[in-house]
């Protein structure tokens, strides 16, 4: 067969609900207007192809001898994960090129790993003909990312990157995976995305740290409370707790879970203004009990809550860098970009950048 067929995946951003994935909280992304676009074609029998216009190495490999992760295949062993752990379940891989290309910036918390493991699969599942539905592609693909990459993400960012719709937040359960899609229409509002351009060091042991200092807090509660997840703690379990670092953490899941749920009747009232205010909470809550956030991040949020117009911001993702997020009035677009960009240089040494983004679709293929 002749093949030559495009695809996108897009980027995510979380509105709210940061680091409740992997507690079985509840989370609220929406998939943006960046992303990842592929390319595919025929290869050599029995060979996979992967280029990106984003890099300069391109890798090639046999089919049947599809390799582990290693640093050496750098930013191909996202593909490359999905595509042997697609092979472990059996599949017989065809013999393509993909070739990527992408205005999503890499690295900086806007999901470009969740939208290549995602397009990937979807890519795979497309040319075989074999439907595997949208949650278990985001299961999937974050098995791939647990196992293969080894950072230990709960299923928020492909769960977006899959399942997303245009003009909606998700409402996702990351207990049962129920999920519902929340209009989020913003009419004289935008979502503004603010790029720290901080390097993101040392993210995958702080991130797997956070993990684990949770899962010992729960550890700790389930001796005494009958609670399958820490977002289902209340604030008078932290009494439980000794260690001021895991009272911490566990206090963030907590208010978070509780700001996720006031967050959606909000949206569902159309009260922007009470959302954002969330925001704000939210942010003071990753920065001083989660303790993700940072000076930039720091920066970049708490400038723009106090600018005219604003309405809420906070950091988005992981954190340790990356982006922040602000709903702004679409008339005082211009003045918050140039007070938001002109004090971040001032105080960081850094040059961040602001994107306007809206709610969109979930990974497709596009007919030409
Ligand atoms: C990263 C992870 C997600 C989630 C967020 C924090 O994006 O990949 O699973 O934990 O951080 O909310």
């Amino acid at each position: 067969m002749t093949i030559e067929k495009k695809y996108f995946a897009p980027g995510r951003v979380n509105l709210i609900g940061e680091h409740l994935d992997y507690n079985g909280g509840l989370v609220m992304p929406c998939a943006i207007d960046l992303g990842i676009s592929a390319t595919v074609t025929n290869n050599s029998q029995g060979e996979i192809k992967l280029s990106s216009a984003a890099h300069a190495n391109q890798f090639e490999f046999q089919i049947n001898e599809l390799p582990e992760f290693e640093p050496k295949n750098e930013w191909s062993n996202y593909p490359l994960g999905i595509l042997k752990h697609l092979q472990m379940e059996g599949l017989n891989l065809p013999s393509i090129a993909i070739s990527f290309d992408s205005n999503l910036p890499e690295g900086s918390g806007l999901s470009s790993s969740a939208a290549i493991e995602v397009l990937t699969a979807f890519i795979v599942q497309d040319l075989l003909d074999i439907q595997i539905n949208r949650k278990h592609l985001a299961q999937f693909c974050q098995k791939v990312e647990n196992d293969f990459i080894g950072v230990k993400c709960g299923i928020m960012d492909q769960f977006a990157v899959a399942n997303s719709k245009k003009e909606h937040a998700i409402l996702l359960d990351c207990n049962t995976l129920n999920y519902e899609h929340i209009p989020f229409e913003l009419d004289d509002y935008s979502l503004l995305i603010l790029n720290s351009k901080k390097p993101r060091s040392l993210i995958k042991s702080a991130y797997n740290e956070r993990k684990a200092s949770c899962d010992e807090a729960l550890r700790i509660l389930q001796q005494h409370a009958p609670i399958q997840t820490l977002a289902e703690a209340r604030m008078e379990h932290l009494l439980l707790l000794k260690d001021e670092a895991l009272i911490k953490r566990a206090r963030h899941v907590i208010a978070e879970q509780l700001r996720v749920n006031l967050s959606k009747k909000m949206l569902e009232n159309g009260d922007l203004f009470t959302f954002g205010k969330l925001m704000n909470a939210s942010h003071a809550s990753l920065k001083y009990d989660f303790e993700v956030s940072g000076l930039e991040l720091d920066m970049l949020a708490e400038t723009a809550q106090e600018v005219l117009g604003c309405l809420g911001a906070r950091m988005t993702g992981a954190g340790f860098g990356g982006c922040a997020i602000a709903l702004v009035k679409n008339e005082s677009i211009e003045d918050f970009t140039e007070v938001v960009t002109t004090s971040y240089t001032k105080a960081t040494g850094l040059n961040c950048e602001v994107y306007a983004t809206f709610a969109c679709d979930g990974v497709d293929s596009i007919n030409n």
